[in-house]
């Protein structure tokens, strides 16, 4: 059955849903769940439950050079690491029962060949370009290090631990050659540059395609979140993109003479959504096909804010490139979650982690869904905390959805013995009641579709709501004794309202629908059935009830709010045990080339769009000049006018989001990074010498 989408919109003849494939090299946390896999599977389940063709993608990305400097670290092979983690990611998913069609992996044989196969098209239809470039090689080790294998210090916070990719302290993307004094992680020795051979993807060649499809032809239905960044990012101008690099670990470019190479992460992860739509087909015995290329399919992707301009420029790049392949209808990505006020950190172990729920709140998976959906990233950052999870639970999912049920079903025992009761002369509360029970397939639907999750479910229990105001309004306890033929008519009605909450509730909480089906001795509906009033027909016999949620206690909660103090404690213990090694000897003449002079600040602003960096201007005694400094956060700009400084005056000028930066100010770093000034201690006249 096909029906009619209630948006008036396309219709479309089946679904492709993809999830992220998450990274195989650590468990699965709460910020996962809301950020992709609970909106993704409240899709699909909708879906499917409006009797759609969907098939919904899962799957662990395998590749990429984290996992391999994790197996390198604990001196295990990058397979045992993928091994161990895709099997904990994968339990974790099915206990919270993330429905996917197929959770697949990277490392699949069908994957490799997939991956391989659609790089080769590209290589031969000429779209792929090659080029020779320099980059950096670690003499000891022999090979080509990849960005992340290269540390350094920032040009532009000085902080001496960024990666060759990006600079973890202030934020800025970087390219291995930006960094100061560049060392390769595996020796530590400084790499030397040689020339390397790798294929590009021209995204450049494509930027009348994706302004056409996304800044025209999506600009009202793609959430603004999604469109502002692929806005940016075209309007910025698009550079080819190497999609080959040279390690040892993925899937090997298969070109002969390329030996050592392997297809970029990022160009074979995506393609692992195709791998895992493959592998389904041919255990089902379906045609994988359609759900990539007939254009009456619809694709939908989500994913969390990091992975947009992927999943909406590069990955739709290569499509498009084949040629035979659909683009995706929406990309509907979340922002982060944090976890009481903080980021939430692998590395610190600043999570929630799946596993750990599972046996710390055994069967109750469905409050944990309906928590991060109800508090889920949708347009901005959102924080998820104990209290709130709490709350939610006690005074939502207990006090309003499981009461009225609850007390539905056990008076439906008390006063009929568990039998339907018929209706009699209905009132116009009644009747009104009925009416209204109507609308709740079609408006939980319309948020569904646009995406609107939160929504959505406050629609679902905007019928719990109806149901238990209802029933309290009525109050048939009161009423058996002198009326029992009324008491039939609200209970009959009570009855049909629980009904409809199995079908909708279905993609949100689904532990709990099947409990609610059970307990109606009811076998699951489509959900267009839901809001009909005669779902439940007098006489049938109900089953006995149970309590659908738990309270939840205080000392429950404290035991995990006690769980992160005891976290954060450890990483500040180990924060403050941490004092860097001295670095290399250097001369007394390398020393003298730093023309270090002390300044004096004269004005100070923030840097538009950035929350580092501070435009300083300073008198340097040789004049005024303008340095743009990542201290914002530790430091407003009222508050430092009229500061001496020590400022490295003859550091090559640099061009820092606009602004032509001409030296750079010292800093002591703290336990934690935080920074504050170097200064004379007596004011000295400006443009004095530090030596
Ligand atoms: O950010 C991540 O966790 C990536 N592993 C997501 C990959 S999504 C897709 F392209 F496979
Ligand atoms: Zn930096």
């Amino acid at each position: 059955m096909t029906p009619a989408a209630p948006n008036g919109e396309k219709n479309f003849k089946r679904y492709t849903v993809t999830s992220a494939l998450p990274y195989a090299n650590g468990p699965v946390h709460i910020g996962h769940l809301a950020g992709v896999y609970v909106p993704a599977d409240i899709y699909a389940r909708y879906l499917r439950s409006r009797g759609e063709d969907v098939v919904f993608i899962g799957g662990s990305d395998e590749h990429g050079v984290p996992i391999t400097i994790k197996a390198r670290k604990e001196g295990i092979t990058p397979q045992d690491v993928v091994d161990k983690y895709h099997t904990m990611i994968k339990d974790s998913f099915e206990k919270f029962g993330i429905s996917f069609d197929v959770y697949s992996r990277t490392s699949a044989p069908i994957h490799h060949e997939t991956a391989s196969a659609f790089f080769k098209k590209l290589n031969q239809s000429g779209k792929l370009s090659e080029k020779e470039t320099e980059q950096f090689y670690d003499e000891a080790n022999k090979q080509f290090l990849a960005d992340r294998y290269i540390t350094g210090t920032c040009p532009h916070c000085s902080f001496e631990k960024a990666y060759g990719d990006q600079c973890e302290n202030c934020g800025t993307s970087l390219s291995p050659t930006d960094l100061i004094n560049p060392k390769s992680v595996l020796s530590g020795n400084n790499p030397v540059m040689r020339k390397t051979r790798h294929w590009y993807l021209p995204l450049q060649d494509y930027e009348p395609m994706l302004r056409q499809w996304i800044l025209e032809g999506h600009k009202h239905d793609w959430k603004s979140n999604v469109y502002g960044q692929c806005k940016s990012w075209i309007d910025q101008g698009l550079q080819p993109r190497a999609v080959t690099r040279d390690l040892d670990w993925g899937v090997k470019v298969p070109v002969e003479g390329a030996e050592g190479k392997v297809l970029y992460v990022w160009f074979d992860a995506p393609i692992g959504y195709i791998s895992a739509t493959r592998e389904w087909a041919e255990a089902t015995g379906n045609n994988w096909e359609p759900y990539w290329k007939d254009k009456e399919s619809k694709l939908v992707h989500f994913i969390g804010k990091d992975n947009i301009v992927f999943h909406c420029i590069i990955f739709p790049s290569m499509l498009h490139a084949e040629g035979s392949y659909i683009l995706p209808e929406n990309v509907p990505a979340n922002e982060f979650l944090n976890l009481e006020g903080d980021k939430i950190s692998t590395s610190r172990n600043w999570a929630v982690w799946l596993h750990e729920y599972l046996e710390e709140f055994p069967g109750q998976q469905d409050v944990l869904r309906y928590v991060l959906c109800a508090a889920a990233p949708e347009t901005k950052d959102n924080d998820f905390t104990w209290k709130d999870f709490q709350a939610r639970n006690n005074s939502e999912l207990l006090a309003i959805f499981g009461n009225f049920v609850n007390r539905t079903l056990v008076l439906t025992q008390k006063y009929f013995d568990g039998k339907v009761p018929g209706r009699n002369e209905l009132t116009d509360y009644d009747k009104e009641v009925l009416e209204q029970m109507k609308r709740f397939p079609g408006s939980i639907a319309k948020s569904l579709e646009s995406y609107r999750f939160r929504e959505a479910l406050n629609e679902l229990m905007n019928l719990a709501r109806l149901g238990n105001k209802y029933l309290t309004d009525n109050e048939p306890w009161k009423i058996f004794k002198q009326d029992p033929e009324r008491v039939k008519t609200i209970l009959n009605i009570n009855l049909q309202i629980c009904a409809s909450l199995a079908v909708l509730s279905e993609p949100f909480l689904p532990f709990t629908s099947d409990k609610l089906f059970k307990m109606l001795s009811l076998d699951n509906l489509l959900w267009d059935r839901a809001g009909e009033s005669d779902l439940l027909n007098a006489g049938h016999q109900i089953a006995e009830p149970h309590l659908l949620f738990e309270k939840i206690e205080d000392e429950k909660i404290q035991q995990q709010v006690d769980k992160l103090i005891n976290t954060r404690k450890a990483n500040e213990e180990e924060e403050n045990s941490k004092v860097e090694d001295f670095n290399e000897d250097i001369s007394y003449e390398d020393f003298m080339k730093m023309d270090l002079r002390v300044a004096t600040i004269m004005a100070a602003e923030k840097v538009a769009k950035t929350k580092k960096l501070l435009k300083l201007t300073l008198e340097t005694g040789l004049g005024q000049r303008t340095v743009v400094s990542g201290i914002a956060e530790y430091y407003k700009p009222e508050d430092i006018i009229g500061k001496q400084v020590v400022l490295l005056a003859n550091l090559t000028p640099k061009n820092i989001k606009g602004i032509e930066s001409h030296g750079m100010i010292l800093m002591a770093s703290g336990n934690n990074g935080e920074l504050s000034f170097v200064q004379p201690d007596k004011m000295v006249a400006n443009g004095g010498i530090i030596s």
